[in-house]
């Protein structure tokens, strides 16, 4: 094996993506004057100790992390000194919030009257918007400005140079427990990973997938993971809900090897085989036999009945993230509906089941933005990693409205990480 460069000659950027079900790490380098990446290596493999967002066992988790790790640094033939990681779990809360600061006062001469809005004025108030009371075990994530008001204007997305009396901004604050945001970070630091930022799962998914236009005339980005649903709800070019379920596509594994009783391996093997997110378009006629020991009577079942177990559990799981979409609020329609990712993403005719359920717009989402081995990285379960790789260049992208720069935001949103060290 070649020795492997330090890549210092080239802008590295690197997304470690920890699941439940797979840890996936991407390495890629910046096109210059782009917004987009080349990937030059990736690494997959099987997630242990790490379920619903949280670690369960710490060794067994760094030991897989490190093979993810080797495996996408052999491929990328660089050595990672940095990376993004996702973050996703049911600690982790939204909310809106807003603040105001008055402009009316003239700083030269002190007098009340219009002033023009600088550079600063937007970083007061989107201080203030983050001043929330919060538990002291939980920390501020992400602050994503989604729009300012300059006295009676509305929906501005860059106000500086505009004058006015009064500044207002509104923000989706999105919040986690420190110590789970910490102990994850711990674990790839021992790896001697310098850890850049952490990356609320659905929103590196967004990056990785939506187009300006959705995130603009309203669309739902839904990260079906195996233990985890992640949602984000995007309008006027601005997220406005975002959300974790506690459940995912391991789930329908769980359901066949209980319904068949079968092994949670074999129910894995025969579900992305044989099920359908939709039993209709599977034919009763179609029979597979079931996994048997030596003992045992040959078995067998159709597509069809596999597939009305899982169509089951996916409606439960569309019928949550409906739940979560109302609260959101908005009240004009989500003109592009959903993008679905996730390795839940790649279940057949889940995009069918979808469009039924909710009578709106539905396609899987695969990443954009990324050139070199694109079929490696073109597939719904990669959208993660690919987002954590492209948003240091692309975050500022959707949040157009802020003014935080990527340096800046991401020193505000690992701070509050570093201040446990
Ligand atoms: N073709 C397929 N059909 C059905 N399910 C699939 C298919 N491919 C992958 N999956 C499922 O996707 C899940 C893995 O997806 P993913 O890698 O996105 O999860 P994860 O990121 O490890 O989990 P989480 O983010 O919830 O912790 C597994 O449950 C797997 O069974
Ligand atoms: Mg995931």
């Amino acid at each position: 094996m070649s020795p492997i460069s330090n890549g210092q000659d080239r802008q590295l950027t690197v997304g470690i993506d920890i699941g439940s079900a797979n840890i996936t790490c991407a390495v890629g380098s910046v096109i210059p004057d782009s917004n987009r990446v080349k990937l030059l290596g990736i690494g997959l493999t099987p997630s242990r100790g790490f379920r619903k967002g949280s670690i369960i066992h710490r060794n067994q988790l760094i030991e897989q992390l490190e093979k993810a790790l080797l495996e996408a640094e052999t491929m990328a033939n660089t050595k990672v000194n940095n990376a993004i990681l996702s973050v996703t779990g049911d600690h982790i809360r939204c909310l809106n919030t807003q603040a105001a600061v008055a402009l009316n006062r003239n700083r030269t001469n002190g007098f009340p009257g219009d002033r023009t809005i600088i550079e600063t004025d937007i970083d007061q108030v989107l201080n203030l918007a983050q001043a929330i009371s919060l538990p002291p075990d939980r920390d501020i994530l992400h602050t994503l400005p989604q729009e300012y008001l300059v006295d009676t204007l509305q929906e501005i997305s860059n106000p500086v140079g505009l004058t006015g009396r009064r500044l207002e901004g509104r923000v989706h604050l999105v919040t986690a427990a420190a110590s789970a945001m910490k102990n994850l970070v711990e674990c790839v630091e021992e790896l001697g990973i310098k850890v850049d930022g952490l990356v609320f799962q659905p929103l590196a998914s967004a990056t990785a997938t939506l187009k300006d236009d959705e995130m603009q005339l309203g669309v739902t980005l839904v990260e079906i993971g195996a233990s985890t649903t992640n949602i984000a709800v995007y309008h006027g070019g601005a997220v406005r809900h975002s959300a974790v379920l506690p459940i995912g596509a391991a789930s329908l594994t769980n359901d066949i090897a209980v319904m068949l009783q079968i092994s949670i391996e074999e129910a894995e093997n025969i579900k992305i085989k044989y099920a359908s997110a939709k039993a209709s378009l599977s034919s009763p006629k179609l029979e597979f036999d079931l996994p048997a020991e030596n003992s045992e009577l040959s078995r067998s079942i159709s597509e069809h009945e596999l597939s009305r177990y899982v169509e089951a559990r996916m409606q439960e799981i569309f019928q949550l993230v409906i739940n979560e979409i109302s609260r959101a609020d908005i009240k004009e329609s989500l003109t592009y509906g959903m993008v679905l990712t996730g390795g839940g993403a790649q279940l057949r005719n889940i995009s069918v089941l979808a469009g039924d359920l909710l009578d709106m717009r539905i396609r899987i989402g695969t990443p954009n933005y990324i050139d070199g081995t694109a079929d490696v990285a073109d597939l719904p379960i990669h959208a993660t990693a690919m987002g954590l790789m492209l948003w240091p260049i692309r975050a500022d992208d959707y949040t157009q409205s802020s003014h935080i720069s990527i340096k800046t935001f991401f020193q505000k949103l690992i701070q509050p990480i570093k201040d446990f060290f």
